[in-house]
């Protein structure tokens, strides 16, 4: 299930940063940002195999549900136009229009039907297993199922070994990005979810039947700071060293928040400092275009 305009075979590249607090200041980045400008980064990782899945089944193509800002339907629309199938979302508010925001406007040039709903509708919807269109693979927000797990796994392998990797951390919403990194890592490799969203831990048990056999992770709650979506400039000031420095660009609701807990976790003594650490780059991109991010400034 591969296509020219997707690249999923990411470099791991190693940067050096100087606010690390680690004693060579370098840390590796999965470049998974570079599968593709907005199926970037995890996203094309959960979507692979309900793809696959709607052709090998013969379906029309794909229901799914998000938020306004949601980079899970950007992703959906994009991917289901490259592979020829139809997409259809259910979105979080109806007083929103195609034209609300650039994320929204996106989707429909890439051919997505869009369903502005209540709030109440799309609780009541999304809740719903056995919602959707008829010939249509109903994908749960944030592409959290198996298939997005099993995707997810491909993200890295163990030839991170070579490495000498020990720590690995990835940014975690639903945590099904987290769950598929867990099941491929060896128990050797500790996997560190750090959790966008505030009281996030209620996600330890989904974690925790999902990868079963596995004890290699800790879900971080405390670095969610003043919640999803949330940033404030000392947070901007760090990624904005971080790409002056590497010239890698992070999102400030995920990535931005992972690289943080790494720089406080060295600076704590939770790392060695000699320890080597891989960060998945999960894209996201869309998220440093946002009117928050440009009114909050960054000097
Ligand atoms: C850039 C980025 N990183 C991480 C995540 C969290 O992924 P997951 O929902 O699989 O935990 C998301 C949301 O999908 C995201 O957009």
């Amino acid at each position: 299930m591969n296509n020219d305009l997707l690249h999923s075979d990411t470099p791991i590249h190693r940067v050096k940063w100087s606010g690390l607090n680690s004693d060579s200041n370098e840390i590796l980045i999965k470049r998974d940002d570079l599968i593709h400008p907005f199926i970037s980064g995890n996203k094309w990782r959960k979507l692979k195999y309900n793809v696959e899945k709607v052709k090998t089944h013969g379906l029309k193509g794909i229901t799914t549900f998000g938020g306004a800002f949601s980079n899970h339907l950007l992703a959906t629309a994009c991917a289901c136009s490259i592979f020829g199938i139809k997409s259809i979302a259910y979105v979080r508010g109806e007083e929103l229009s195609t034209n609300s925001n650039f994320i929204l406007r996106l989707c429909t040039e890439y051919g997505m039907e869009l369903n502005f709903i209540s709030r109440a509708d799309y609780k009541d919807f999304s809740d719903d297993e056995s919602f959707g269109r008829k010939d249509f693979l109903t994908v749960p927000e944030g592409g959290q199922n198996e298939e997005g797990i099993r995707g997810c796994e491909e993200i890295l392998n163990s030839s991170v070994k070579k490495y000498r990797v020990k720590h690995v951390f990835c940014s975690v919403g639903t945590a099904t990005t987290f769950c598929g990194i867990i099941r491929s890592m060896p128990e050797s490799i500790h996997v560190h979810g750090i959790a966008g969203l505030r009281n996030a831990s209620y996600l330890q048990e989904a974690v925790q039947s999902n990868t079963k056999g596995k004890s290699n992770w800790t879900l971080h709650t405390e670095f969610a700071g003043k919640g999803f979506g949330k940033y404030d400039q000392s947070q901007l000031k760090a990624m904005k060293s971080f790409t002056s420095e590497t010239g890698i660009l992070l999102d400030p609701i995920y990535t931005g928040k992972t690289l943080i807990a790494i720089s406080e976790m060295y600076k704590k003594g939770q790392l060695d400092k000699q320890s080597t650490v891989l960060m998945i780059h999960t894209g996201g991109l869309t998220g440093i275009l946002s009117e928050t991010w440009l009114k909050m400034g960054n000097d």
